[in-house]
């Protein structure tokens, strides 16, 4: 769809990506680390320096204690996490329970390790989990949960009740969580809970982040995997083969992210919030009432209330239409369930929200 929002001169809504690039002191950082010589080949788990800093975080916010040389591994973004963590704890067969909608590499990635995946629809407008389906869902080949809070697309966070419900499963049958928290900092008003500080989950937890969302530097794709030392030491066993390492110079300065700058994501969740409520309120006045998300970069709409089949044709026709891209939310979710939902995102400066939002205005949005 970014190709598509370039070919047609369009306000890009798709893809989520900040206009705006993270703290210059970060970047001074990496920039020193290149004239300084970090330019070969990093140990493959991350450079201790960094590996220090993410144990420090999980400790400062969510007082997670970890041993950085055998419970953290850094990975190239989340998204070597992901592949990782499937790659690394998923037999052949294996069935790998996902919240639907998920996150698009999650459905490639437990492909490539052979597993299965069973799906768990989470449904607009609420976007809850129901504790029945989830346990309906187990069978004596499920293996792993797989998880996303704050979600993309959805913009839910789960709440602890929910995650609670999430861990009764996972310890009754044995099985391991995996959680992607990329974006753990940026809620509006809502907690971020990581569901390994449940009772009984630290043992059985696989948690990713990255730099990226926290930091606004999405291209830097350094990210991580924390937990017990057996499935983290999984991860890294499949990280080998993926990358063997991640960029050298940019482990520095994420480390000096995590450990100087601890509220610096806190302040851009602040600056979120109010170009959430600005693009969620113009949307709103257009007739395509969101569903005000609790985190993430993200808010849904239903187009089928403005005559559209799917989502898919409306994102299809709306740069033609009104010279604005929104990405269709039908490829998030195994099943139909979704077919009808539009995904916007609102990381992008007030300026581009409100063309985008005027462009809107200025055209008839029925199918
Ligand atoms: C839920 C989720 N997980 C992972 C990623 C990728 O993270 P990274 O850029 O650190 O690989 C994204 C990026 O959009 C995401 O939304």
């Amino acid at each position: 769809m970014s190709a598509l929002a370039a070919a047609t001169g369009s306000v890009n809504l798709g893809q989520g990506f900040p206009d705006v690039d993270g703290p210059a002191e970060v970047i001074e950082r990496a920039a020193q680390a290149m004239r300084d010589g970090a330019n070969q080949y990093p140990p493959g788990i991350g450079i201790p320096a960094l590996r220090e800093a993410i144990a420090r975080h999980q400790q400062r916010h969510y007082g997670i204690a970890l041993d950085p040389a055998t419970q953290v591994v850094v990975t190239t973004g989340a998204t070597e996490g992901i592949a990782a963590a499937m790659l690394g704890l998923v037999e052949p067969g294996d069935e790998v329970i996902v919240l639907e909608p998920y996150y698009d590499s999650y459905a490639a990635m437990i492909q490539m390790a052979g597993g299965v995946r069973v799906g768990v629809p989470l449904r607009a407008p609420a976007f809850r989990l129901d504790a029945d389906e989830l346990r309906a869902a187990v069978t004596p080949r499920t293996r792993v949960i797989l998880l996303n809070t704050p979600n993309n697309p959805t913009g839910a966070v789960l709440t602890r009740a929910e995650l609670a419900a999430v861990a009764e499963v996972a310890i009754e049958r044995d099985l391991v969580v995996v959680t992607d928290e990329v974006y753990e900092h940026l809620t509006y008003g809502v907690e971020h809970v990581p569901i390994s500080t449940l009772p009984g989950m630290a043992e059985r937890t696989v948690t990713l982040s990255s730099i990226g969302k926290s930091y606004s530097l999405t291209g830097w794709k350094v990210g991580w995997a924390t937990g017990p030392s057996h499935l983290v030491g999984a991860v890294y066993a499949a990280k080998q083969w993926l990358t063997y390492a991640s960029g050298a110079p940019l482990q520095p300065a994420a480390a000096f992210a995590l450990d100087e700058l601890p509220d610096w994501p806190r302040a851009l969740a602040a600056d979120l919030r109010r170009r959430r409520d600005l693009l969620c309120a113009g949307l709103a006045d257009l007739g395509l009432a969101p569903t005000v998300p609790d985190g993430s970069y993200f808010v849904l709409t239903d187009v089928s209330h403005l005559g559209w089949d799917d989502g898919d044709t409306f994102a299809r026709a709306l740069p033609h239409r009104a010279g604005v891209v929104a990405i269709p939310v039908q490829g998030f979710y195994g099943s139909d369930v979704g077919r009808h939902l539009v995904r916007w995102t609102f990381t992008k400066l007030d300026g581009v929200l409100t063309e985008a939002l005027t462009r809107l205005a200025s055209v008839d949005l029925r199918a």
